[in-house]
């Protein structure tokens, strides 16, 4: 039985709706009305008033089914009582004081109850900074210059970090050595100098970069199942040597566990089973308010520690470890017990197997990828092995994007990328229904 029938979610694109007139304000006080890429929507942003569980009800009073949570932020869906209560109840007594508060204590040690990978923790307030951090702390750790990281994976804004990102084939040099290809306008020469691309999921290739660089690199960066390269699970062999050679030559491999977290209650690295030295933690961890963290073994997180002077890396930050996040992150994670991991991987599961069948039955191409409560769905149907194999063409893409608009338009939000997941609110009612609206859509005309 569908939860709900299919109906046309559309009063947004009336040339006088309310996100159109807040659309028209923004654009005088925010360049191109926009505080966040990502959000950004052709020709104009959706505006959302408020969400409730898996749904998200915007401005004009529409309401979709909410499959892309805050971009996987949000564990639990919108508004969960127990979220809700926890932070307001913190808030009722202050938000922020130039002292250390209890919070930050208890999801710490929760956070390092489950990670194998992590002894301490530090919190910051995004993702980007959890990677800067851990990046700085590799530096300061070795001594060493550079970083390595995979090509095409996003691991938030820090220079040394976006390089490399969404580089296309007429400047991405030799699978053997990718280029470091600079993501921002300015970016300077020297960041590049200092960022060896890898390709990912190819292991001899791989190894033999980093023991090339060995000496100067600080860290290899990964995500073990990186969103931007295709949402590809990195394979356990591929893992294994990268763990094994960075272990060799010293260099601190750093699991950015942003995303992927939300992968078990033991992290990426549990599903794994590989102990990295350094972890970037942000989104779920926060129960939905800013976040990040970084944490890992305590030699290496000693760098941090400011007893007897200025550490070997300082970490300032006004709003680290606010309470009001502590307390709606412990709340929210206490929740994702081992039994709530299960459940999402149970239903996440059915939803890809459901989107595989849907496209077999309509016969268009289009391939489904992920593992866990994480589904990225791809206009093609071929090996998705490693970035370069998951860049899709423009024809592709566009046949994604008038996908992607008309689940919007029949009630479903994913990212205009394809990549969509679930939050704890979501179930099997949930998926028939998003299965159901993606068949109409595709027998519509459009294939993945
Ligand atoms: C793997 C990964 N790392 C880091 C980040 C950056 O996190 P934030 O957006 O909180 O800065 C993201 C954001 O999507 C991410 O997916």
């Amino acid at each position: 039985m569908a939860l709900r029938t299919i109906t046309e979610t559309r009063a947004y694109a009336r040339p006088d709706s309310r996100s159109a007139k807040l659309w028209e304000r923004a654009q005088g006080v925010l360049p191109g009305g926009n505080s966040r890429t990502t959000v950004y929507m052709a020709p104009r942003p959706i505006y959302a008033a408020e969400g409730e569980g898996c749904w998200i009800i915007d401005v004009d009073g529409d309401r979709r089914l909410d499959l892309l949570n805050n971009y996987t932020a949000l564990i639990h869906g919108h508004a969960h009582p127990a979220v809700t209560e926890a932070a307001t109840r913190r808030l009722a007594r202050g938000s922020a004081f130039p002292l250390p508060t209890a919070e930050e204590i208890d999801l710490a040690a929760l956070i390092v109850d489950r990670l194998d990978g992590v002894d301490q923790v530090r919190f910051a307030n995004s993702g980007s900074e959890a990677v800067m951090m851990a990046i700085k702390a590799a530096r300061g750790f070795t001594g060493r210059p550079k970083i390595a990281k995979f090509e095409g994976a996003y691991h938030g804004s820090y220079d040394w970090a976006e390089v490399s990102l969404g580089s296309g084939p007429d400047e991405w040099g030799p699978l053997e050595a990718p280029a470091s290809i600079p993501y921002s306008k300015g970016t300077p020469a020297s960041v590049l100098e200092d960022v060896v691309v890898l390709p990912f999921n190819r292991t001899e290739l791989a190894v033999a970069r980093i023991e090339r660089e060995a000496k100067n690199l600080a860290a290899v960066l990964i995500d073990p199942m990186p969103n931007r390269v295709g949402l590809i699970p990195a394979r356990a062999d591929f893992l294994r040597a990268i763990r094994e050679v960075t272990a060799v030559h010293g260099i601190c491999l750093i699991f950015d566990e942003v995303i992927s977290f939300r992968l078990g209650y033991h992290g990426a690295q549990g599903v794994f089973g590989i102990r990295p030295d350094l972890t970037s933690l942000g989104k779920i961890i926060g129960g939905g308010f800013p976040v990040g963290a970084v944490g890992g073994r305590a030699d290496v997180m000693a760098v941090f520690d400011p007893r007897g002077g200025k550490p070997l890396v300082p970490h300032g930050g006004t709003f680290n470890a606010n309470p009001v996040t502590m307390a709606a992150g412990l709340a929210a994670m206490q929740l994702m017990d081992e039994k709530a991991f299960d459940r999402l991987d149970e239903v996440g599961g059915k939803l890809r197997s459901g989107v595989q069948a849907c496209l077999e039955r309509a016969g268009v191409p289009g391939a489904v990828t992920g593992m866990g409560s994480l589904f990225r769905l791809h206009p093609a149907e071929r090996a998705f092995v490693d970035y370069r194999s998951g860049v899709a063409s423009e024809a592709e893409r566009a046949r994604l994007d008038r996908l992607y608009r008309k689940l919007i338009d029949h009630g479903i939000l994913l990212a205009p990328t394809g990549l969509g997941c679930l939050s704890t609110a979501v179930g099997e009612a949930e998926i028939e229904y998003f299965l159901e609206v993606l068949n109409a859509c595709i027998h519509n005309g459009d294939s993945a």
